[in-house]
């Protein structure tokens, strides 16, 4: 039997020191909330963990998903939380009205120009939209910033779970899509859809975009 090579190690590395690179992200966006707290919308919920962290911050926390076995999970998660509620309802059948709209990894899963439009009709002024996305590497730049992720990925899991996980238990999966808009790609649209917007490169395979929905201009004359 050959030895196993670097990738294959590495791999190994990495599900003994499992950690989530979506929850990792729960307190950037903690810590971004708006200063209205009325309604918040997590859209593609999966398990329903960030409704759970958001639900005493705001009056009314709403997560949305397409599939039924997430919307189940969810429910079951925030069973105890009476101010947070589940929805199979697409994007464009909410109501409008949020003070946060979040997607964590689930842009990709949506056409990109519908999905940004549709949150800025959505959100109320001073409502803010976060975005913990993938993109697929495109420049050099983005395979660079790859790279490091590769590398930094089993030292974080090392730090956040630095007992090994023998167990080889998996925990239950949601569904996924490969991303296909680079990150350029998002950001141009971003940035012509939601003037301001802020787009960051992340550790963790990621980015994210954040933007705030400019408060109604009063007229002085
Ligand atoms: C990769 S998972 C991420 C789940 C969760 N946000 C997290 O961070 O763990 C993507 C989620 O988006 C949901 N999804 C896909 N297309 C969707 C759509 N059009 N509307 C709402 N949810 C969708 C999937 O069912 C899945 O739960």
């Amino acid at each position: 039997m050959r030895p196993p090579g670097p990738a294959a190690a590495l791999d190994a590395l990495n599900a003994r020191h499992p950690w989530s690179h979506n929850d990792h992200f729960h307190g950037w966006i903690l810590r971004r909330l708006p200063e209205h707290r009325r309604r918040a919308i997590d859209v593609g919920c999966g398990r329903g963990g960030l409704l759970a962290r958001m639900a005493p911050h705001f009056d009314e926390v709403l997560g949305t998903d397409s599939d039924a076995e997430m919307r189940h999970r969810s429910a079951e998660r925030c069973a105890g939380l009476p101010n947070v509620s589940v929805t199979g309802s697409p994007l464009s059948e909410l109501s409008p009205g949020a003070d946060l709209i979040t997607m964590v990894a689930v842009l990709h899963h949506l056409d990109l120009a519908d999905a940004l439009t549709r949150v800025s009709d959505l959100l109320d002024p001073g409502g803010r939209f976060l975005v913990v996305g993938l993109a697929p590497p495109a420049t050099l730049h983005d395979q660079l910033w790859n790279l490091v992720s590769a590398v930094t990925n089993p030292v974080i899991g090392l730090v956040k779970h630095p007992r090994p996980d023998r167990s080889g238990r998996q925990p239950p999966g949601f569904p996924v899509a490969d991303p296909t808009v680079p990150f350029d790609e998002v950001r141009a649209h971003a940035e012509s859809l939601l003037p301001g917007a802020t787009l960051t490169r992340r550790l963790a395979f990621r980015y994210t975009l954040e933007w705030t929905k400019p408060q109604r201009r009063h007229r002085t004359t």
